[in-house]
């Protein structure tokens, strides 16, 4: 059998465990399965660019630890991407770097919008195995996403650390956590931390059940409150008006009023981005209390992956280089509990996992008396 070529990459945000995924496929690939492997450079640009280093043993050793990602990521779109100025189409150009290149497989490591993207490409002929990371947790299919538990770690240690401060200054702290459109990252550090109360995308909020919150708090003498704020979670008003510029997003027949549509949501996005800030203000007025607002950023998805990322950055990319070898494309692999399964890329492209408004996690926060901000 001749050696199987295999080209991988590294697309949408970066995160932690993306570089200890591609030395869990690289070296099955390599070890087990006798492959040859190049990486390409900055996510699917490198790809519709044709800009690819080789990625031996020697390349994969010493990454599992590392941080980002050794190849590079880009927020492309394969048949929407920016080229000197105009948006092109590069799927035909993908397909011919592919077979210029002698490729037997594509393996792509991103979340929702790079599945979409490698569905695009699998539909184009080319044999594509999806990994899927986030920090944000939301890609359906799968139980976890490396990424995600490194976030979790980093996000709970900073409320843990903000815990203190509002208490010594009788403060209302307001950490605002990843997370635009699933609420798992503020959840999950929400609940570890022990906010007291967890503000969600997917649970529209009222600043009077947040303010009450906190009035129930101060009567039991905890005059400070700590807020995990999801940078998506809006109040009712807002998320009604998002809902609707969506709407008429997702109803628009002609492209130019889909595009119109789509840069009105967009304004309106843009518009909410201080929401963190303006709550803060919105607290602080009603309740009396000094607001303080901390925005955890980057720092989420930055430096070296925690221990579960690792393990399971290691055995997604190691079940990928073996169904690769086995032939079984146009799949993303998946954590189905204790097992490794797979999900047809169609299933997963460009959807969402919210966080289900009976989720144990949710019950479990509003069982321990933890507001989420509605009534
Ligand atoms: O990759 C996921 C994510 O970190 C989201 O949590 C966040 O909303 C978004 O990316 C930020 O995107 P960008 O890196 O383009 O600023």
């Amino acid at each position: 059998m001749p050696q199987k070529k295999v080209g991988i990459l590294t697309a949408g945000g970066d995160c932690p465990g993306l570089n200890a995924a591609i030395r869990g496929f690289g070296k099955a690939a390599i070890r087990e399965h006798g492959m040859e492997l190049i990486g390409f450079q900055d996510g699917v640009r490198g790809l519709a660019e044709g800009r690819h280093i080789p990625l031996d043993g020697r390349a994969l050793s010493g990454i599992l630890t590392v941080g980002g990602t050794i190849l590079g990521t880009s927020r492309d779109k394969v048949d929407r991407m920016v080229v000197d100025g105009e948006t092109r189409d590069m799927v035909p150009t993908i397909v011919e770097n592919y077979e210029r290149l002698e490729l037997d497989a594509l393996v792509t490591l991103g979340g929702g919008g790079t599945a979409r993207n490698a569905y695009k490409l699998a539909k184009a002929g080319l044999n594509v195995v999806h990994l899927p990371k986030t920090i944000d947790n939301d890609i359906v299919g799968t139980d976890d996403s490396f990424g995600f538990s490194t976030a979790l770690e980093i996000a709970t240690e900073a409320i843990d650390r903000l815990h203190s401060t509002a208490h010594s200054h009788h403060r209302i702290i307001l950490a605002e956590i990843m997370g635009h459109r699933a609420g798992w990252l503020a959840l999950g550090s929400g609940i570890a931390g022990g906010a007291d109360i967890i503000l969600l995308p997917e649970v529209p909020y009222q600043l009077d059940a947040i303010v009450n919150a906190v009035e129930r708090r101060r009567k039991e003498g905890l005059n400070f409150s700590v807020i995990a704020v999801a940078e998506g979670a809006r109040n009712q008003t807002d998320a009604m008006a998002l809902a609707g510029a969506q709407a008429l997003s997702d109803e628009a027949s002609s492209p130019a009023t889909k595009a119109a549509a789509k840069k009105a949501k967009q304004d309106l996005e843009r518009s909410m981005r201080d929401n963190t800030l303006k709550l803060a203000t919105q607290l602080e007025d009603a309740t009396g209390l000094e607001s303080r607002v901390t925005i955890l950023g980057y720092v989420q998805r930055g430096g070296t992956p925690c221990a579960h990322d690792r393990l399971l950055a290691t055995r997604l990319g190691a079940k990928g280089a073996q169904l690769v070898d086995d032939g079984e494309f146009g799949i993303m692999v998946a954590a189905q509990g204790t097992e490794t399964g797979t999900v047809p890329l169609k299933e997963v492209g460009g959807k969402v996992k919210y966080v289900p408004l009976d989720h144990p996690w949710v019950d479990a926060a509003r069982a321990v008396g933890t507001s989420l901000g509605d009534v």
